[in-house]
């Protein structure tokens, strides 16, 4: 009787274990600074290995992600979820990641909206989500994560840009290319207006932006280019970025103030594909040869690169 119970509890105990051991999951993990990835079959035991893995892609037949428990990897720098026909996320799906984890890349899947409450608090540095036919995104939707410094989402179906990003104060590079957004509105960055950013809206149709869009401090480099803008009111604000890019765009002239004071400020900026007319041509030419005498006569300035249109101007 007593044998029985011992081993009835001894039976229950080693289920409870079993339980705990497993993953719900396939996944390809990979051993530190090694390319050959390793096959986890759902519900199988978890090996020493994989505990101590720090990358892990992710596997399942679920459209819809509700939860995925991460924590038995305590190192897991790298959690990519590309490619498995995800379609949602549901808030609080990332709730149990390591806090070890820098990257988490989400692309190549079919998810029209991102809800507030999935990305919220993870202290990832580098969040990739490109490629996923994305449409709206909730604006508070990546608040407060406090340790990100990159978000990628391009090639994604979004036509406004309206985020916020309150609390991320490590952020400095939002790369929105290729999506279908039309307009910029003011202060767009006012939650990140201390830190220098990279900005990238290549291939967008943008047509207006806000005289104060980018009204930050410092700008390390925007990219405009292959959009539809026909005015470049908004290098005005952006005197002091390293690099401006608004190649492939209608614009016809920059605006006078930026031409008195902007040009010989700025360090780069790329107007090919423009159809500036004449006039307007034949004044930057004017000064940006200037520029190029001023650099070579003054060892203090430096890098100024204004490239022009190759064409010729628009009569
Ligand atoms: C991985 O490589 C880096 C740099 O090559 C090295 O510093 C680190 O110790 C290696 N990690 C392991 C677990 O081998
Ligand atoms: C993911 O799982 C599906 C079946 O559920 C399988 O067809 C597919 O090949 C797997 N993908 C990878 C990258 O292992
Ligand atoms: C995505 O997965 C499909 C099969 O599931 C495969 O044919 C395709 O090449 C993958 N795409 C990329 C970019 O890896
Ligand atoms: C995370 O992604 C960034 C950008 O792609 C890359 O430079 C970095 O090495 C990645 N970090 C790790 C731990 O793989
Ligand atoms: C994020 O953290 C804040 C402050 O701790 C908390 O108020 C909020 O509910 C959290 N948000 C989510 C989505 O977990
Ligand atoms: C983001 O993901 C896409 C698709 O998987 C990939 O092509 C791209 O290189 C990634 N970007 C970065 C910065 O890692
Ligand atoms: C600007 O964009 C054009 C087209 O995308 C590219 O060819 C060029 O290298 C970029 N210029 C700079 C300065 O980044
Ligand atoms: C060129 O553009 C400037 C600024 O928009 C404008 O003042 C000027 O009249 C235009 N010149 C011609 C010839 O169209
Ligand atoms: C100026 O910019 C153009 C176009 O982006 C580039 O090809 C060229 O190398 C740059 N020149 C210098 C001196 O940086």
């Amino acid at each position: 009787m007593i044998l029985k119970y011992v081993f009835f509890l001894f039976f229950v105990s080693k289920i409870a274990a079993i339980d705990t051991e497993v993953f719900e999951f396939d996944l390809l993990w990979y051993e530190s600074n090694s390319t050959q990835p390793y096959l986890y079959k759902a519900r199988s035991e978890i090996t020493e290995g994989l505990r101590k893995s720090e990358k892990i892609q992710l596997n399942t037949s679920l459209e819809s992600l509700s939860a995925v428990d991460l924590t038995f990897i305590p190192e897991l720098k790298v959690l990519s979820l590309d490619n498995i026909s995800l379609t949602y996320i549901k808030p609080g799906a990332f709730n149990n990641l390591p806090k070890t984890l820098q990257n988490l890349s989400i692309t190549l899947n079919k998810i029209p909206q991102l809800d507030e409450g999935v990305f919220n608090n993870l202290t990832v540095r580098f969040l990739n989500l490109s490629h996923n036919q994305i449409r709206t995104i909730k604006s508070e939707a990546f608040d407060n994560m406090k340790d990100l410094t990159t978000i990628i989402l391009d090639h994604n179906e979004l036509s406004q840009y309206d985020l916020k990003f309150a609390g991320c104060q490590k952020l400095n590079h939002i790369s929105i290319k290729n999506n279908f957004i039309e307009q910029l509105p003011a202060n767009l960055f006012a939650a990140v207006s201390d830190n220098v950013m990279m900005v990238e809206f290549s291939y967008n149709k943008l047509n207006k932006i806000h005289k104060l869009a980018f009204d930050i401090k410092e700008f390390k480099e925007v990219y405009l280019d292959h959009n539809e803008l026909t005015d470049a009111v908004v290098l005005i604000k952006l005197v002091k970025a390293d690099k401006v890019n608004l190649s492939h765009n209608n614009i016809n002239c920059l605006p006078k103030e930026f031409m008195e004071n902007g040009l010989s400020k700025i360090k780069a900026l790329n107007l090919i594909g423009n159809p500036l007319n004449c006039s307007c041509l034949h004044d930057l030419r004017k000064k940006v040869r200037k520029n190029i005498e001023f650099q070579k006569m003054s060892p203090l300035v430096k890098n100024i690169n204004i490239t022009l249109p190759e064409k010729d101007c628009v009569k």
